[in-house]
């Protein structure tokens, strides 16, 4: 056990002081959790081999599974990857600072450490002053996962990083809520076409549009179970997942909302008769529809931003209910919903689709 310290940041105007004692601990070698406008990222100096040893082993993460680079402007980019295709530019000048991820050829000096020995590096220069002051004081990217333990839901406030990494790690700087509460949208931009490898905050659509470009979005990529090929190699990992029982409602051959309503109802009934307790993680719109269940309210279906800022929050909560099993419903695959259904079906151990169809 070491003596992990909690420093209060101001979120928008980081102060100066605060900043220089997490520069300090990173200097030191030490690990330092901050807020990024994601979730919060568990950081080390990128040259350190030993600092970045120490992020598998502190999150217990498999040791093939690589990091992501934080650089904290566009021109760092060219210090950590080579051959970088025009379109990546352009991409990269529009969406940074922001919660898109680029793999791109590594350059000699990436550490084998940070890629997992892979020849790709995943960069990003993410939006929240927090990071952006961090990445600047250092003067090197910062490699840096979820500071969550390894399958645990990502960390989006200082509460959830003090319970997973307490004693673990020299600093963890509480910036409050993250801003979108799900990770960052990854592609591989080695590939033509490039290929979503995770999606995020901001939708494949918009990219495409953005770059005038078409991005390849396999179906692992959506959190389908029977496509987890290993392309990037996260997704084969189980993810986000609380240690109570998650069984998720897929929509699947429901035609409208009255007939995937009954769908949950009926998930629910059954557990009911088996006279289990029961959470249910639902919309603004729906949690009304159910009795003698605990409700997790996630947000409203219209603004699947605010969903998205709850997830991973409502999945830690399951678990401190003391709950048998929770029922999930599902959200529309669309923008950052594609990234709300990737988390649900990869912490879900069960997924039951309607099949009913009127
Ligand atoms: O929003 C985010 O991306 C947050 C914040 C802290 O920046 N970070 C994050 O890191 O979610 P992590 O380690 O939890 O997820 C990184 C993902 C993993 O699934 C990993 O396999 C993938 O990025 N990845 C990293 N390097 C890669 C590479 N060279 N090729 C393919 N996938 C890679
Ligand atoms: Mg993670």
């Amino acid at each position: 056990m070491i003596e992990t310290r909690v420093l209060k940041v101001d979120p928008i105007e980081p102060e100066k002081e605060v900043i220089s004692e997490a520069v300090e601990a990173l200097l030191r070698g030490g690990l330092v959790a901050f807020p990024t406008e994601t979730v919060y990222g568990l950081g080390a100096d990128s040259l350190n081999k030993e600092a970045i040893k120490k992020i598998y082993s502190v999150k217990e993460r498999p040791p093939d599974n690589p990091l992501i680079l934080h650089i904290s402007d566009l021109r760092e980019l060219e210090i950590v990857a080579e051959n970088i295709p025009s379109f990546a530019y352009e991409l990269a000048s529009k969406v940074w600072p922001g919660p898109v991820t680029f793999v791109l050829k590594k350059k000699h000096l990436v550490l084998p450490e940070v890629t997992a020995g892979l020849p790709t590096v995943a960069v990003r220069c993410p939006a929240h002053p927090v990071a952006l002051a961090l990445i600047k004081g250092l003067g090197n990217p910062i490699a840096a996962p979820s500071a969550n333990l390894s399958g645990r839901p990502s960390p989006t406030t200082a509460e959830h990083v003090i319970r997973d990494l307490s004693g673990k790690i020299e600093v963890i700087l509480d910036g409050g809520d993250t801003f979108f509460g799900v990770e960052s949208t990854i592609i591989n931009l080695t590939t033509d076409p490039p290929v979503l490898l995770r999606p995020g905050p901001i939708g494949v659509e918009d990219l495409e549009k953005l770059a005038n470009l078409k991005i390849l979005v396999p179906a692992f990529a959506k959190g389908l179970r029977e496509a987890e090929v290993a392309l990037s190699p996260g997704t084969k990992y189980r993810h986000y997942s609380p240690q109570t029982t998650l069984i998720l409602a897929e929509v699947g051959q429901c035609s409208n909302q009255t007939t995937y309503l009954e769908h949950v109802k009926s998930l629910i009934n059954e557990y009911l008769r088996k006279h289990l307790k029961i959470a249910v993680i639902c919309s603004r719109e729906t949690c009304s529809n159910y009795e003698n269940v605990i409700k997790l309210e996630i947000g409203s279906r219209k603004n699947l931003y605010e969903v998205a800022k709850n997830l991973f929050k409502k999945l830690r909560e399951v678990d401190e209910l003391g709950v048998d099993v929770a029922i999930s419903e599902s959200f529309e695959e669309r923008g950052i919903g594609l990234a709300i259904m990737n988390r649900l079906r990869k912490a879900s151990s069960r997924v039951i689709t309607c099949t009913q169809t009127r």
